[in-house]
């Protein structure tokens, strides 16, 4: 296997983007990220999207976005695996530069949430239909009842799930690309309209237009293309159950612990070696598990931990710089390649007022529905 690391990187703004199409904003996002990379030509491409065929009736679209992009001709297709379908379409794409089969691989992802679809049918085309869906459960009602075990379990707090939030949308305060950059307060994700009791509407990353793309080549080429090459350090996946109620308990997401322990391993890393972290917060629970799963905290007192302020940019690990699901914004399939992008942004020292010092090793996690698929990545320069 050859060494992978990604030369460029480019991204749309995130949010109700009404007068763009789909195959617009993802190619806005090659295009950038083509020019950061400086590369004049792609050998294959892979492309993260949840479900575009219910969001706006599109199928097909590997081979459609190459074409628009005007690179037809090569290998190019769709990888899915829900809200996981970016981070998945980055193992795909790492594996291609790694095994040699491709020099230069673009890997993207995009969703285009708000064009009229019904955005919670569509979402929950990723839980389990006849055991879950047609109970009548929602996602917001899945990740409610994780919360619910949580705070009975290990005694979380409404506040310490509410903090979550708040230092989420006052990182995307900091980011241009960000749905939401402003700062809210304890009270407004409290007194919030509830969607599913104890989340309300703050607790929930929102229904998102977005797209993200970067580009990979071999470790020893990327010198020719820019002076500070990310190098991918590993790549961990799992799955998991897809339904809650198959899972011994709901509090513990299995495949992110199963994924960060593989990426860790293959990286000979341990969790304290981290400098920054984008993770899948697209509740505020969400973050607290996957902190928890992934070794940053002891499980149970993930909590407490975004409470003192531990996972803030000024903290012992900065979780979510970037502002997160919640407030940078959930386009699903996008989400996996816009945390890369953010931790890319991170390592190369070029993340603005977000910028966390001297940040060498970052990580990115990414989760499919309730967590029954993960796929870690950790990064270094
Ligand atoms: N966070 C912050 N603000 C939000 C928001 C969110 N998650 N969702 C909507 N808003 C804002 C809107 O910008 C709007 O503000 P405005 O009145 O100033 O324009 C207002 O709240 C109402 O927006 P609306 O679109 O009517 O909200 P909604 O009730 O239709 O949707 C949710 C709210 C929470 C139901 C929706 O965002 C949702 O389903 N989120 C979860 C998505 C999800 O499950 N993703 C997959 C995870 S596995």
């Amino acid at each position: 296997m050859r060494e992978v690391a990604i030369i460029g990187y480019g991204i749309t703004r995130f949010g109700e983007l009404w007068n763009k199409s789909l195959r617009d904003i993802f190619v806005e996002a090659a295009i950038k990220a083509i020019a950061d990379a400086n590369v004049d030509h792609i050998d294959s491409m892979y492309v993260g999207s949840m479900t575009p065929g219910v969001f706006v009736g599109q199928e097909h679209i590997g081979a459609l976005m190459a074409d628009y992009l005007g690179v037809a001709g090569i290998p190019a297709m769709r990888i899915e695996s829900a809200c996981a379908s970016g981070g998945l379409a980055l193992r795909q794409g790492f594996l291609e530069v790694a095994s040699g089969m491709s020099d230069v691989a673009l890997v993207g992802g995009v969703e285009k949430m708000t064009d009229g679809a019904d955005a919670t049918y569509a979402l929950s085309t990723a839980a389990d239909q006849e055991y879950e869906v047609y109970q009548g459960i929602t996602f917001p009602g899945l990740y409610a009842m994780i919360a619910h075990a949580h705070m009975h379990n290990y005694g979380t707090t409404r506040d310490q799930l509410a903090m979550v939030a708040v230092k989420n949308h006052k990182n995307g305060a900091l980011n241009p690309n960000a749905q939401f950059q402003r700062e809210i307060t304890r009270d407004t994700v409290i007194n919030a309209t509830m969607i599913a009791d104890p989340l309300t509407l703050m607790d929930c990353s929102p229904v998102s237009d977005g797209a993200a793309c970067v580009i990979l080549c071999p470790l020893e080429k990327a010198k020719q293309y820019t002076d500070i090459p990310v190098k991918i350090l590993a790549s961990g996946a799992a799955t998991d159950n897809l339904a809650l109620h198959q899972r011994e308990d709901i509090t513990s997401l299995k495949a992110v612990r199963l994924s960060g322990e593989r990426a860790f391993k293959q990286a000979r890393l341990k969790p304290e070696d981290i400098d920054v972290a984008e993770v899948h917060d697209c509740f505020t629970i969400a973050e607290i598990c996957v902190i928890e799963e992934l070794g940053f905290v002891e499980k149970g007192k993930g909590g407490e931990f975004t409470e003192r302020g531990y996972t803030a940019l000024e903290g012992k690990i900065p979780v979510n710089t970037s502002g997160g699901l919640k407030a940078k914004g959930h386009p699903v399939g996008a989400t996996g390649v816009a945390q890369v992008v953010e931790i890319v942004e991170q390592l190369r020292g070029n993340a603005g007022k977000r910028q966390v010092k001297g940040a060498k090793i970052g990580l990115t996690q990414n989760m499919g529905g309730s967590g029954a698929s993960s796929v870690v990545h950790i990064f270094g320069v």
